[in-house]
């Protein structure tokens, strides 16, 4: 079986990767490193997953034709959801019409928890591309996943500097986990057999934390105490154009907090765990190499 994998460069991609290789040869793995197709926009950035034996192959999310040719014999397509938002869809279309095109027989893409009803700004893409894997005729499955710990490494670094954690989050929780506790569940579903799997699986950590249980993670991590900062959303918009960010990111960032408060990354039901063969990471187990 050949496996492809767009984003392959990415964060996320490359761990992936990682799960892939880390599994063959068991009883699930793939055959060998050459059956892990990475397609990726800039080979350059690939080199080292070609000396690792994986096929490398060159498409973007724009070029259907070159997509279409890089999936070319491919059994089995992770679509990682690309970084634009407000354009993804198009561009995930393209990456899609192109594995029908190709024969691909079965296509994993990386949407959003609770994609049907969330809030978060991130959300109308992934529910868009979600619309339109139903209509292709070819198989598909759907990880969901919720936020990454690595998010909030910014949580950390700021704090060292002002001892808070500053949100407009007030009961919303957050059932985060790390990017390798995803790349490993990806891995999973790509080796598992079409019938077996479910259409849609919600990732998310075991463990659902308060602003409250953050700080005290930041805490821990930085050896001096940090507390909650809530402001209200004017307010953090204010803060945060005035630490920098546009008017755009900081409206970005607030709407993520008003999607928190409402619950949208709080979902559990506990199948990145049961995927993954064992708990998640916790949040400050995550955070704890890059803090
Ligand atoms: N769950 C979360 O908390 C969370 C947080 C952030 C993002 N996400 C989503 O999850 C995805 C993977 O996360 P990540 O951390 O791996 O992100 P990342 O490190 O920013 O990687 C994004 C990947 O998408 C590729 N890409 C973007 N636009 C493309 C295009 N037009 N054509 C081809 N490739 C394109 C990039 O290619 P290059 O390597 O060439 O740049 C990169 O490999 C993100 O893209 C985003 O959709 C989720």
């Amino acid at each position: 079986m050949t496996v492809a994998l767009t984003a392959a460069t990415g964060q996320l991609g490359r761990l992936v990767v990682d799960a892939l290789l880390e599994r063959l040869g068991t009883e699930r793995g793939l055959e060998s490193a050459a059956v892990v197709v990475a397609v990726v926009r800039d080979p350059a950035k690939a080199a080292d997953l070609a000396e690792r034996g994986v096929t490398v192959r060159v498409a973007s999310y724009e070029d259907g034709v070159a997509m279409e040719a890089a999936l070319a014999g491919v059994d089995r397509l992770l679509l990682i959801s690309g970084s634009d938002v407000g354009q993804r869809a198009k561009q995930h279309a393209t990456v899609i019409d192109a594995a029908v095109a190709a024969g691909v027989g079965h296509i994993t893409y990386t949407s959003v928890l609770g994609a049907t009803s969330s809030t978060l700004p991130v959300a109308p893409d992934h529910r868009d591309t979600e619309a339109h894997l139903a209509v292709i005729g070819v198989p598909a499955t759907l990880l969901r996943n919720g936020w990454y710990h690595e998010n909030y490494v910014s949580t950390v670094d700021t704090a060292r500097h002002t001892g808070v954690v500053l949100t407009s989050v007030h009961e919303g929780r957050v059932a985060s986990a790390t990017r390798a506790d995803y790349a490993q569940a990806a891995a999973v579903v790509l080796t598992t057999p079409v019938a077996e799997l479910d259409d849609v699986y919600e990732l998310s950590g075991d463990v659902a934390w308060t602003q409250e249980d953050l700080a005290a993670a930041v805490t821990e991590l930085i050896g001096s105490p940090v507390t909650v900062a809530r402001v209200t959303p004017q307010e953090q918009t204010a803060t945060l154009i005035q630490v920098g960010l546009d008017a755009d990111t900081a409206a970005f960032v607030v709407a993520i907090d008003a999607a928190t408060d409402r619950g949208d990354l709080a979902i559990r039901t506990g199948a990145l765990a049961r995927l993954i063969g064992h708990p998640t990471t916790s949040l400050v187990d995550g955070l704890r190499p890059l803090a």
